[in-house]
């Protein structure tokens, strides 16, 4: 039996765990900069401990060369959502990237575990690329509402403490708790349109604050200082209306300003 050079195994599972952390994010990034709701909230990853790996091949009999092939969760991404909706659409979004390919899903959302346990799961196929050239490799991306996640990590710790064997009036407490947080991630669908229509409009006003301040920064370098006061006089006027069909207008009617003054420096420079 090959001797396990664990850093060099979990090298290239850091790599996944930090690229795919990344992607995530940026995914978040561009669904906000266009003023869209972003079904994923948030994203963490974790490299599994090699005391853990240990312990899960213990746990299951898997030997020194199977570990890449059958533990399975070594490199772990969760994908926390607002609403149970965003999980099927977060699962859609990944199985039509070209660089993940999906190898198998269990879906505890709609079979719970005994244990009061709902997430939505994804082991797939990453490839990175190393000093020795590209390495493919799995991970496991969990999928989850954050209500599910809150009950999942306290009963994860709550695991940990009592070693599995969770006293029984615990239990109990912790399948009242699941079946409330079905109740609670329903009650947040029944009001998640409203909800998404005031997180979108409030980023589209993020968006449009952020494009305004810019093209009076511009203007400045640009134009006449007292006008561009005048110009900034009327953004904070608008700004304290707090009505995004104003700011709209601004925003248009600055852009027309900024383009004529784009044009005339342009000609200027000829
Ligand atoms: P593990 O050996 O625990 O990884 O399980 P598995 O490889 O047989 O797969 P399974 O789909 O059962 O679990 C994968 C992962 O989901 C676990 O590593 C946990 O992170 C999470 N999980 C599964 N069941 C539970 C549960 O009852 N409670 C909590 N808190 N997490 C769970
Ligand atoms: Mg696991």
């Amino acid at each position: 039996m090959d001797i396990l050079l664990w850093h060099e195994i979990l090298e290239p599972y850091d790599l996944a765990v930090k690229e795919l952390t990344v992607k995530f994010n940026h995914l978040i990034k561009e669904h906000h900069e266009k003023g869209l709701y972003s079904p994923i909230e948030s994203v963490c990853g974790r490299v599994k401990s090699v005391s853990s790996i240990l312990e899960k091949m213990q746990r299951k009999g898997i030997s020194p060369d199977d570990m890449e092939e059958q533990v399975e969760d070594i490199a772990g991404i969760r994908i926390i959502c607002q609403f149970v909706e965003d999980i099927e659409k977060v699962a859609e979004l990944i199985s039509k990237r070209s660089d993940i390919v999906i190898k198998s899903e269990k879906d505890y959302i709609k079979h719970m575990k005994d244990s009061g346990y709902r997430s939505y799961h994804l082991i797939v196929y990453y490839t990175v690329e190393t000093m020795n050239g590209p390495k493919r490799l799995q991970a496991e991306i969990q999928i989850r509402t954050m209500a599910m996640d809150f009950w999942a990590t306290i009963e994860h710790s709550l695991q940990y403490k009592y070693k599995a064997n969770i006293p029984e009036h615990i239990r109990d407490r912790l399948e009242g708790a699941a079946r409330a947080i079905i109740s609670l991630d329903n009650e947040m669908s029944s009001v998640r349109n409203e909800i998404m229509d005031a997180q979108n409009s409030s980023q589209i006003q993020r968006n449009l604050i952020t494009d305004i301040l810019n093209n009076i920064e511009n203007l400045y370098k640009l134009s006449n200082k007292r006008e561009v006061e005048k110009i900034q006089d009327e953004f904070y006027h608008i700004y304290a209306l707090n009505d995004l069909q104003e700011l709209k207008r601004f925003h248009k009617e600055l852009d027309l300003i900024a383009e004529g003054y784009r044009a005339q420096a342009i000609t200027d420079e000829l």
